[in-house]
């Protein structure tokens, strides 16, 4: 990790709302092309972490900067997953994946390349001109993961992403997300209160203390290879010792 370049700077970030202190003086660095997760318990203030980190709500104090210079939603290329599927319903899939690519004025047959490229990877190529409303909840979440990875960006965040599917879906969308990020090296910034999903995906896990928040522990998990398997004995280690972690507060 000591040689990777760092991608997000975040520098004594604290969000108040009012007397609540919910982020209270966070500092951590995410590297370029990392795979990152913050778990932490519900209400601990992850949401609010991901829409400070983007600057949908303004810091109370602190500050995210991108490659050494404050985050700017104008020059910054930043994605989002949300928890709820957001597929546009009077788009077709490859319509939904294009999106971002149109936006920004990128030329049609790079479009098609890396439109191409991502619902491969995702296994939505048959479906590419299926509408929202003619596929599954499993499906949707794929759709928003293709859109986000599609546009290359400095920081993909997602939020609960697979919070409402059910388990057996959730593990094929999960192998999907490594294999794209395995292509693609995004950095992304995956926030989740399922500590099994955070260490089947990601090289580094962060856990978060209940409000007001700080960092509890960092847990390096990036020795395990991809794919990994939930019953190998290292595995259900670090499983334990992040579960442990997260119990004794
Ligand atoms: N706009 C807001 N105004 C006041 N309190 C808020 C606001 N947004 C979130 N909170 C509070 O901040 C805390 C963290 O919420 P949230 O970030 O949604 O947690 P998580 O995503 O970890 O479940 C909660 O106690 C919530 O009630
Ligand atoms: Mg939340």
């Amino acid at each position: 990790m000591e040689e990777r370049k760092s991608k997000i700077q975040i520098c004594n970030l604290s969000k108040h709302f009012g007397d609540l202190v919910v982020l209270d003086q966070l500092n951590f660095d995410i590297y370029d092309g990392e795979f990152l997760c913050v778990v932490g318990p519900t209400g601990c203030g992850k949401t609010t972490f991901c829409n400070v980190l983007t600057n949908l709500l303004p810091p109370t104090s602190g500050e995210v900067s991108v490659d050494g210079r404050p985050i700017n939603c104008k020059t910054h290329n930043i994605s989002f997953v949300f928890q709820a599927p957001s597929c546009l319903p009077w788009r077709n899939v490859w319509e939904n994946v294009k999106i971002g690519l149109e936006i920004k004025g990128v030329p049609g047959k790079e479009i098609k390349e890396r439109v191409m490229d991502v619902l491969e990877a995702v296994g939505l190529t048959p479906f590419m001109n299926f509408y929202p409303n003619q596929i599954s909840a499993g499906m949707k979440q794929r759709v928003a993961i293709a859109r986000a990875f599609v546009t290359e960006p400095d920081m993909l965040l997602m939020d609960e992403p697979f919070g409402q599917l059910d388990t057996s879906t959730r593990f094929h969308i999960e192998s999907s997300l490594v294999k794209l990020w395995e292509r693609k090296r995004q950095t992304i910034i995956f926030v989740t209160h399922n500590l099994e999903e955070a260490v089947y995906m990601s090289e580094r896990i962060l856990v978060l203390t209940p409000k007001p928040t700080t960092i509890k522990a960092e847990v390096s998990v990036d020795h395990l290879a991809h794919p990994r398997d939930i019953t190998d004995p290292e595995f259900v280690r670090l499983r334990c010792q992040i579960t442990d972690l997260v119990r004794w507060w």
